[in-house]
């Protein structure tokens, strides 16, 4: 017997879970007095449901077309019904979708092999490949990792404006304090570091020597005992590791100078402390490398990644660690484990993903569209007053919106409009009509974090250039 929740209304009832439809309107209803909304961030006045999606465009349900310039927040970088994922996903699907995690399968091997190798090729050490099923999750892993290494030690160094994930011991170490206020404190919170946000740093100092004061302020913890983190007579820090995100996503694609992260590595060498580089959001060519932290000329010890991996098809995350904070001996079996981590469908996919980016080119299409794009972005900055800032590193693209009286005091406000307008799908290129969909980012929440298709095209782009041109003279017209 099949049993159908009904749903009461006022004046009507209506089985959800039939083939009866449930209207938008009804949803949106159900969705406020049935799901929770601890799991989700509601941006827009009403949330948008959609329907279907194809390459850099995702549809509602009465057929209205959105560019997406966020991708699931850089998780569908390979765009929407990439043929050649998909299809690998059906594949596994009618070969071997379930197995149980203690035992092995080909696909978790070789995507193993594949990303230890490239890392050996490009850092020069031999390490190990570990899984789970989400950002937070392989964190959370890199936790245990780092405190292990390190004899136990439990305090992190991380940066101002860092995100690293919502789960209790990811939420330590992201540095706002918004998403630990309720919980109580799990693990040690992390000392926070300021990051080179030179845009809002201080004034009359170039990218370079932003990068360089915030490099003296940490090295100078190290001075002396009294500075709290560093034991001369036993050359000993307090802190196990530093958790960076060489390009901060969520604080609001944030770009570092070019020598920032091989002046912090001098200090973490000279102190002992693990370099453990966060690419959940930059990893999988978002900034035109396989990983961002390969623009700065640095050895990581720890990489954490997730989101593209599996362009979005199925959860997968990891690390990747030198060998001799992974080896079995050091990092025994059963030290993490989840019953989905390794699953088939996701390595399957995750694999196809690694030998898709060795035949593609995005080492050149990538940086080569986002210095397009970006000159696009320059070209609004020049229009429009509450553009305060635009800058990029590849595909991850910031648009800063301000205040336009002086095109620097941030505005949530505004960026809060431009969302909810984005979404009406009534704007127009070439005589159709689009809607955009956009992420918020930054300390001030009022940067639009751009992470379009990695696969958009230059028509898509001027595309984006002009609907962000209309939303802007929208919002700023009354
Ligand atoms: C840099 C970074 N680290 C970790 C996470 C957490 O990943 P997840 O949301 O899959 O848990 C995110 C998510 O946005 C992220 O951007």
């Amino acid at each position: 017997m099949t049993t159908h929740l009904r749903v009461v209304r006022p004046g009507a009832e209506k089985a959800v879970g039939t083939a009866e439809l449930v209207s938008e309107q009804e949803l949106i209803a159900l969705e406020a007095k049935y799901c929770s909304h601890g799991d989700t961030v509601h941006y827009a006045d009403t949330p948008k449901i959609f329907d279907h999606c194809e390459g850099s465009f995702i549809y509602d349900a009465q057929g209205n077309k959105f560019l997406d310039l966020q991708m699931w927040t850089s998780v569908v970088n390979f765009g929407y019904a990439n043929k050649r994922l998909n299809d690998a996903l059906k594949k596994q699907i009618d070969k071997l979708p379930q197995v149980a995690s203690q035992y092995l399968h080909r696909e978790k091997i070789e995507l193993a092999v594949m990303i230890a190798q490239d890392a050996e090729a490009k850092f020069g050490a031999r390490g190990r490949v570990h899984f789970n099923v989400g950002g937070a999750q392989a964190i959370e892993d890199s936790l245990k990792l780092v405190r292990n290494a390190k004899n136990g030690k439990s305090l992190m160094f991380a940066f101002e404006g860092g995100y690293h994930g919502r789960t209790l011991g990811a939420s330590a170490i992201t540095s706002s304090y918004r998403y630990r206020r309720r919980y109580g404190h799990f693990g040690d919170r992390a000392h926070f570091l300021p990051f080179p946000y030179h845009f809002r740093g201080p004034k009359g100092m170039t990218k370079e020597e932003y990068g360089a004061e915030c490099i003296k302020q940490f090295a100078r913890l190290f001075e002396s005992e009294y500075n709290g983190v560093w034991d001369p007579k036993a050359r000993e820090a307090e802190y196990a590791a530093f958790y960076v995100e060489p390009i901060q996503g969520t604080g609001g694609y944030i770009i570092p100078p070019k020598n920032f992260f091989a002046e912090l590595k001098k200090i973490l060498d000279q102190h002992g402390i693990l370099l453990v580089v966060d690419e959940v959001q930059m990893g999988f060519y978002r900034t035109g490398k396989l990983w961002s932290i390969e623009h700065f000329g640095v050895n990581p010890d720890v990489i954490v990644f997730g989101k593209a991996l599996t362009n979005g098809l199925n959860p997968l995350s990891g690390l990747w660690a030198r060998e001799e904070l992974i080896n079995p001996t050091v990092f025994p079996a059963g030290s993490t484990h989840s019953t989905f981590n390794a699953n088939p469908l996701g390595t399957a996919v995750a694999l196809e993903v690694m030998k898709m980016v060795k035949e593609e080119n995005y080492e050149k299409t990538v940086p080569e569209k986002g210095a397009y794009f970006l000159k696009g972005l320059e070209d609004l900055k020049r229009t429009h007053k509450i553009v305060g800032n635009v800058d990029g590193l590849g595909l991850a693209l910031r648009c800063e919106i301000c205040e336009p009286h002086d095109s620097f005091t941030p505005s949530k406000v505004l960026l809060d409009r431009i969302l909810n307008e984005s979404l009406k799908g009534n704007l127009e290129y070439k005589g159709k009509p689009y809607g955009l969909v956009l992420n918020i980012g930054g300390y001030h929440k009022n940067v639009i974090t751009l992470a379009p298709s990695l696969q958009i095209n230059y028509e898509e782009i001027d595309m984006a250039i002009d609907l962000l041109d209309q939303l802007f003279h929208r919002v700023t017209k009354n």
